[in-house]
């Protein structure tokens, strides 16, 4: 697996400056980055808010904000993005300061080199990992997302997008949560060839009232990625009803201990699925681009717009198995049902089986393929609550 490039956000009103540390960065041995410029700081905290990024390189000075401050908003934004301060040498005190207050280092502008640069920025990576978890244990996260996934029927793929969009998140340094809400028999188990200690259907026993952080982390397994997973039931015996507070209790549950909580929804509506949508802040509604598949998901989207999805909150993610054989457009699928597409995926039939092998998440597993990157695409789509641009 190669080494994943490096998401970058640096907020820097000097155009001069900017091109600069670009140039010294694009020097830098081994460093892969994307990299996003803003020069205002309304404009950086919109970014943090939609987009995913392992660090921030932070100029102090800008149109919008002066010093500490500057700093102080963008950590009280994104507490889980390390920052790294650019400074003049005339402003100095202030990226000390900075620094005493959570920035991971901060860098004189005109004395940085590419190795100076990249060491930092690698540091600031690590070193910052170790406080989120401090965060994390302490509880101090604010209410994670929570994005849900629900299939127009059995069997579209619904499982393979959820397991795929959390082990990305995961990837890039986010705490998540997936989590399998279903009465009976999960599948993940099997997709990730994982024999879990405990399930779901433990916590089924308990009143809403119990069903609590210990509980829940009980009930977590940790896989290599980072992910945590709450697996469906496992055994016939296992196979029992979730009610509604129940439901409402793991997903509020679930989403005070991390930063996303992705839900794999059955497709059967029930009140708990009910109850898990309306405690969702994003839908996908997965399906396939055929007739069958459209007329279930007309069902599907009635249902969940008496449950309250707004078309804002929801995106179609338009699953396509084989090469031939969709028969229907995805701008005709997209007014036929009145929801925009978040994403498509591409046949990928080979791949899925050959990550099932190894029970590895497709993403992780073929990094590289088509699949792979729309499963990333429409990650980020979501994320930013964008669509696809038909
Ligand atoms: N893009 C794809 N191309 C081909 N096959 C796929 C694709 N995505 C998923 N599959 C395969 O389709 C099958 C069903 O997928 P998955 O279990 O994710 O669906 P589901 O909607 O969650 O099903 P269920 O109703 O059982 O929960 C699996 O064998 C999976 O590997
Ligand atoms: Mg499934």
């Amino acid at each position: 697996m190669s080494e994943k490039s490096i998401q970058i956000l640096l907020v820097e009103d000097n155009p001069g400056d900017a091109r600069l540390i670009r140039e010294i960065l694009r020097e830098a041995p081994g460093l892969r980055f994307d990299m996003a410029v803003v020069e205002r700081l309304s404009q950086a905290l919109q970014q943090l808010e939609e987009k995913l990024f392992d660090v921030v390189l932070l100029d102090l000075s800008l149109p919008d904000s002066q010093g500490l401050d500057t700093f102080d908003k963008v950590y009280a934004r994104a507490p889980q993005v390390p920052v790294i301060v650019l400074t003049g040498l005339a402003d100095e005190t202030a990226a000390v300061r900075a620094v005493q207050s959570g920035a991971e280092d901060y860098l004189v502008k005109g004395r940085i080199d590419s190795e100076l640069l990249a060491r930092s920025i690698r540091y600031a990576i690590a070193r910052h990992e170790k406080l989120r978890d401090t965060l994390e244990s302490a509880g101090t996260y604010q209410r994670g997302q929570v994005l849900g996934f629900i299939g127009a029927k059995g069997g579209v793929g619904t499982t393979t997008v959820a397991l795929n969009v959390a082990t990305i998140l995961a990837s890039r340094r986010h705490s998540v949560i997936l989590a399998e809400l279903r009465p009976f028999l999960g599948t993940l188990a099997a997709v990730l060839r994982h024999t879990p200690a405990r399930n779901l259907s433990q916590l089924l026993t308990l009143d809403p009232a119990a069903i609590n952080q210990r509980e829940l982390a009980a009930r977590l397994a940790t896989l290599a990625s980072g992910l945590r997973v709450l697996f469906g039931p496992q055994t016939a015996e296992d196979t029992a009803d979730i009610t509604a507070p129940q439901a409402e209790a793991i997903v509020e549950g679930l989403a005070s201990m991390a930063e996303y909580v992705v839900l794999d929804l059955p497709w059967i509506p029930s009140e708990a699925t009910a109850a898990a949508v309306r405690h969702s802040d994003y839908i996908g509604l997965v399906l396939q681009a055929e007739p069958d598949s459209l007329a279930a998901a007309r069902v599907t989207s009635h249902f969940l717009r008496a449950w309250g999805v707004k078309e804002e909150g929801c995106g179609l993610v338009v699953v396509s198995k084989a090469l031939v054989g969709d028969t229907l457009g995805l701008k005709y699928v997209s007014e036929q049902l009145g929801l925009r597409v978040v994403g498509v995926m591409a046949p990928a039939a080979d791949l899925c089986l050959s990550a099932q092998l190894v029970g590895e998440p497709l993403v992780l597993h073929q990094p590289d393929s088509i699949a792979a990157s729309n499963l990333s695409d429409l990650t980020e789509r979501i994320i930013a609550r964008r669509s696809m641009g038909l």
